[in-house]
């Protein structure tokens, strides 16, 4: 065994009870009822964060919520993308995010002017974006998807359409499969999601005989074709609901095993590890802490902003993903 592979996995078995909430959560509650705001978490977020939320969970879940919130303020803990789209779905209240360098290296992989000159080389192209990108790219798509709904809505592209998948190559390649549509795709990827490997995953499966293996599709081919499951996080959920194991291998971001705790608290999780360590951060979904949220809601900063004309021509595909989703 290589010297690298020689740590513990992280097993994270069934609790009786969640701790007490703490002073700063307790705050937060107290600062949330003061500025009537609503806070959206994402599965990648650290347990004492999405302990205070008023919902947690996928891309698609939480922009259905970001748009029907009635709130004043929408607290949205997750990355930059996540929020820019609760804004452009609810332009009238204030969206927040507790760090503004929380970003996305798979939104980062397709910057809007590429896009835009690749549309004007190959004009008859159809894009279908994966939601991990920024508004300006948005802007330019034809429609939205998600990892929990992209197989249904690329399913619902005109058959005469060539579709340009971005930015994610590997999600991309994913709904290709299951859908039997081809498909250009943009080189982007999730640097996180690409850190699993087969060999991590062969290793910890010889550990745990027997338990599932769920992984994210944003994982590279290799990594998908040794899942059990793949899915998107809010698919892992009802996954482990309904299997009959009682531990569950999760390849994706660790944040994850939280909510899966906490909605199936009777079943042990263990996470998918990578070749150097045994669970999987997003460094980007971390920024956010729980002293960043408090203070996001005390001091009303820093707020998301997306400029017109380009939060109407992103509301567009957004919408019609919200539709075609339903
Ligand atoms: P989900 O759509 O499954 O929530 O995934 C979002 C994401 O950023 C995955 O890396
Ligand atoms: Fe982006 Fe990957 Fe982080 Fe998801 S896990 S927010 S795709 S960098």
């Amino acid at each position: 065994m290589s010297a690298l592979l020689n740590y513990e996995p992280l097993v994270l078995p069934p609790r009786a009870a969640l701790p007490a909430l703490t002073a700063i959560q307790e705050e937060i509650l107290t600062l949330k009822k003061q500025r009537n705001a609503v806070i959206l978490a994402h599965n990648y977020q650290n347990e004492d964060i999405q302990r205070v939320a008023d919902f947690v969970g996928d891309s698609l879940g939480l922009s259905y919520q970001a748009q029907a919130a009635q709130a004043d303020v929408i607290l949205f803990c997750g990355v930059h993308f996540m929020a820019e789209t609760a804004k452009i779905v609810n332009p009238g209240r204030t969206v927040l995010l507790p760090d503004l360098d929380a970003g996305c290296s798979l939104a980062d992989s397709c910057p809007a002017e590429r896009l835009a000159a690749y549309k004007a080389a190959h004009p008859e192209v159809y894009v279908v974006a994966y939601i991990n990108c920024s508004a300006a790219v948005k802007a330019l798509s034809d429609v939205i998807v998600t990892s929990g709904n992209a197989q249904k809505i690329v399913q619902r592209v005109p058959a005469d359409r060539q579709i340009l998948f971005v930015p994610d190559q590997n999600l991309g390649q994913w709904v290709s499969q299951k859908t039997g549509r081809a498909m250009q795709l943009w080189p982007g990827s999730c640097y996180a999601h690409v850190m699993f490997t087969t060999q991590a995953i062969e290793r910890i499966r010889l550990q745990f005989p027997g338990a599932p293996v769920v992984a994210h599709p944003e994982c590279v081919q290799a990594v998908r074709d040794l899942a059990d499951e793949v899915c998107s996080t809010e698919l892992m959920v009802k996954f482990a609901k309904t299997s009959p194991a009682d531990k569950i291998i999760v390849v994706t971001e660790s944040g994850m095993l939280h909510r899966l705790r906490r909605e199936v608290p009777d079943k042990t999780f263990i996470a998918g590890p990578t070749d150097t360590c045994a669970c999987n951060d997003c460094r980007f979904m971390k920024m956010n802490t729980i002293e960043k949220v408090r203070d996001a809601l005390k001091f009303m900063r820093p707020a998301i902003d997306v400029p017109e004309p380009i939060r109407t021509q992103a509301l567009a595909p957004i919408q019609r993903m919200l539709d075609w989703s339903r």
